[in-house]
């Protein structure tokens, strides 16, 4: 398979998929078919951010564009002391709120509707983005996807404990890679890089270091 046969592929999967309960890292959780669907026969983008994932005991953690939450219920379940989850899409919302209820971490777990950074006050240990990747499947829902990775990498500082706060970021080869792939690779605090190959794709995963702002 190359990027074009699995972008096909996938989005003739992700029509006809039904909800279900997906056990992905040691953790089960339900995918509503309206949801991005984070299982690893269909995707390699949230189980190589899973994999990436530093110690998270008794850190802080923010899951941007959380979809039906895998991430962060799963920060939350392998020690880190709050997490906030937020998606622009409130069919998201609600599923990742519904898996954080299923689970029993309404207490650590914070579900929020929103875009992106907005209206939030808090700092993070750790910023996880698994965001929309291309543009022709998520252009509708959050506008240009490249101003997406723009914002992030702009912003993402305000939001991070300082020094050691990190962001990991995952990208994937079908992407746009002029635009937005060269936007990462030359953010200045790119600390990282972590890539797989599967389904033809590579699968890549960027940590970005926090820096003092006057
Ligand atoms: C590729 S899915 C990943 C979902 C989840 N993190 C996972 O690994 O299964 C990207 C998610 O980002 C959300 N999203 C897109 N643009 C956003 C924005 N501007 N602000 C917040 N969430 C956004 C989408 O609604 C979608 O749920």
């Amino acid at each position: 398979m190359n990027e074009i046969q699995y972008i096909n592929w996938w989005i003739g999967e992700n029509r006809t998929r039904e909800s279900k309960d997906l056990n992905i890292g040691g953790v089960t959780v339900r995918v509503n078919k309206d949801v991005f669907t984070p299982d690893p026969a269909m995707t390699n983008s949230s189980l190589i951010l899973l994999k990436s994932l530093p110690d998270l005991e008794g850190k802080s953690v923010l899951d941007l564009g959380t979809g039906c939450g895998i991430l962060a219920v799963y920060a939350a379940l392998n020690g880190a002391s709050r997490v906030t989850a937020v998606d622009i899409d409130p069919n998201a919302v609600a599923n990742a709120s519904e898996n954080v209820q299923r689970l029993g971490l309404e207490n650590v777990v914070e579900v929020v509707q929103t875009n992106l950074f907005d209206g939030l006050t808090k700092k993070y240990d750790l910023i996880i983005a698994n965001l929309p990747i291309l543009g022709a499947v998520w252009n509708d829902l959050t506008g240009p996807v490249s101003k997406v990775y723009e914002r992030v990498l702009s912003e993402y500082n305000r939001y991070l404990e300082q020094p050691n706060g990190r962001v990991l970021m995952g990208f994937a080869s079908f992407g746009d890679l002029d635009t937005i792939l060269g936007m990462i690779s030359s953010a200045p605090h790119l600390v990282a890089k972590f890539s797989e190959q599967k389904f033809g794709v590579e699968w890549d995963v960027f940590e970005f270091g926090a820096w003092a702002e006057d």
